[in-house]
């Protein structure tokens, strides 16, 4: 196992490449610690001075493989002397990739489109759902994300998505997800018996114009800060989208592809949209994304509609089959759910011992700590929370902040990670909490 020690960041080479980037890049890219990437192995992240870090971060949850993994690197390099792009002229990689996904969805997705990007899929993916259902409005919850295009921010509930963009697309109703750390209405699970799901009658009485069409969810908010809903939730939304006539969309772009530690993570209760979009882990470096689709749904559309310049081009689709086998031959989904355990059980230590951390949850190789004032669990900490990824790069580790108050960590390693490299991180965050202070502790 390599040794971490502490480091000064931004070293001199960093520096001068952030400074070039200040210079002539916007600055409205997500904000990172100060750290130049160079190079990646597995788990592993060297950066332009020679600093090495544990990736907690896999990008933004895209590395599933963990960096540069060897097969898949092979694949692209082979892929790439062959034939790189064709447009929309089929190919083998491209109809093989098609058909083994398919063979992997639930059974009634027996269709599959291959796009470049998360907003590329959910865009597609309302597309279909306006166009079968011939209805506009479509469901979607308080702290959503499904990607920055207007389709997609339309129906997402995050307002720094939408800040002084103008009006969206119309058709978009809201609804309170079940965040129940901080229920939208003041409720206690299991005693609320899913309120959130029940007053969505309400909402739709209130506001839709009798047109709605489809709901579109996520299976657990990943920008919004690892929300992740109680055990029968998304199970109960499935049966009140049928009841209703609704097509249910779920946007799987973040969690598919063993991250839950399910190959999908709509698996674990058994959930069967009609519609599913993918991303990230897909591509697992490489720009792939998906939308899986009943035929009967998808066929309302006509040829070229979906059509995209990069979706589905050989290079991409010999990376996603190399994803493919990689995730099957080395176990990773399991690997996934078997380190994942570990990973709740060392979590939930720290927040027993840490005030500052109001929340743990997650699931598989998938959480979010939420970080908040250690006199009161109810106050989100921003600022606290950079602090605590600035200090957890200077000593090693790269981790991601997320939510609607910037004071959720992300914690999405690459899936090839060991109980061992695991603890080194974490060992990290917990020294990190320590060292914020006594208060900080409980
Ligand atoms: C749930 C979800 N949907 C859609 C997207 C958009 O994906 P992309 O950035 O590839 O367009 C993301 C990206 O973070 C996401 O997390």
């Amino acid at each position: 196992m390599r040794a971490l020690k502490e480091r000064i960041i931004p070293g001199p080479k960093s520096a001068e490449l952030l400074d070039i980037s200040r210079a002539c890049e916007p600055s409205c890219a997500a904000d990172q610690v100060p750290v130049v990437w160079d190079h990646g192995e597995g788990v592993w992240v060297t950066d332009v001075d020679g600093n090495e870090y544990i990736d907690f971060t896999s990008g933004v949850l895209v590395t599933n493989l963990g960096h540069s993994h060897p097969y898949h690197v092979e694949a692209i390099r082979r892929q790439a002397g062959r034939l790189m792009n064709c447009y929309s002229f089929p190919t083998p990689e491209r109809v093989t990739l098609s058909r083994r996904l398919v063979e992997r969805f639930p059974p009634n997705l027996d269709n599959v489109f291959l796009l470049s990007t998360g907003s590329d899929a959910t865009e597609a993916a309302l597309r279909v759902a306006k166009r079968h259902t011939g209805k506009f409005e479509v469901l979607g919850f308080y702290g959503g994300f499904h990607g920055r295009t207007y389709g997609a921010m339309s129906v997402a509930g995050s307002m720094g998505i939408r800040r002084l963009f103008g009006p969206p697309v119309p058709g978009g109703i809201m609804a309170p997800y079940a965040y129940c750390y901080r229920c939208f209405y003041g409720r206690t699970f299991p005693e609320c018996d899913f309120f959130c799901l029940d007053s969505l009658d309400t909402i739709i009485a209130s506001s839709s114009s009798g047109e709605l069409g489809a709901v579109i969810v996520e299976p657990y908010q990943g920008s919004a800060g690892f929300i992740f809903p109680p055990e029968g939730w998304l199970k109960r939304l499935e049966a009140w989208s049928k009841e209703r006539g609704l097509l249910l969309i779920v946007d799987e772009v973040q969690s598919g592809f063993g991250r839950t530690g399910k190959f999908l993570a709509i698996e674990w209760e058994n959930v069967r949209p009609q519609l599913l979009c993918l991303g990230k882990g897909l591509g697992s470096g490489l720009p792939a994304s998906a939308l899986a689709a009943e035929s009967r749904i998808v066929e309302c559309m006509r040829p070229g509609e979906l059509s995209s310049t990069w979706g589905g081009n050989p290079l991409v689709s010999a990376s996603s089959l190399a994803v493919l086998d990689i995730l099957e031959r080395e176990g990773l989904t399991e690997n996934a759910r078997k380190v994942g355990e570990f990973v709740e059980r060392r979590l939930q230590e720290l927040r027993d011992k840490h005030r500052g951390l109001g929340d743990v949850r997650g699931r598989g190789l998938v959480f979010g700590l939420e970080i908040v004032d250690p006199e009161d669990a109810w106050t989100p900490s921003g600022d606290l929370t950079i602090k605590v990824l600035h200090r957890c790069a200077q000593k090693g580790l790269l981790l991601g902040r997320v939510g609607a108050h910037g004071n959720v960590i992300r914690i999405a390693p690459p899936l090839v990670i060991t109980e061992e490299e695991v603890n080194l991180g974490i060992g990290i965050i917990d020294v990190v909490l320590s060292e914020l202070g006594q208060s900080f502790c409980r």
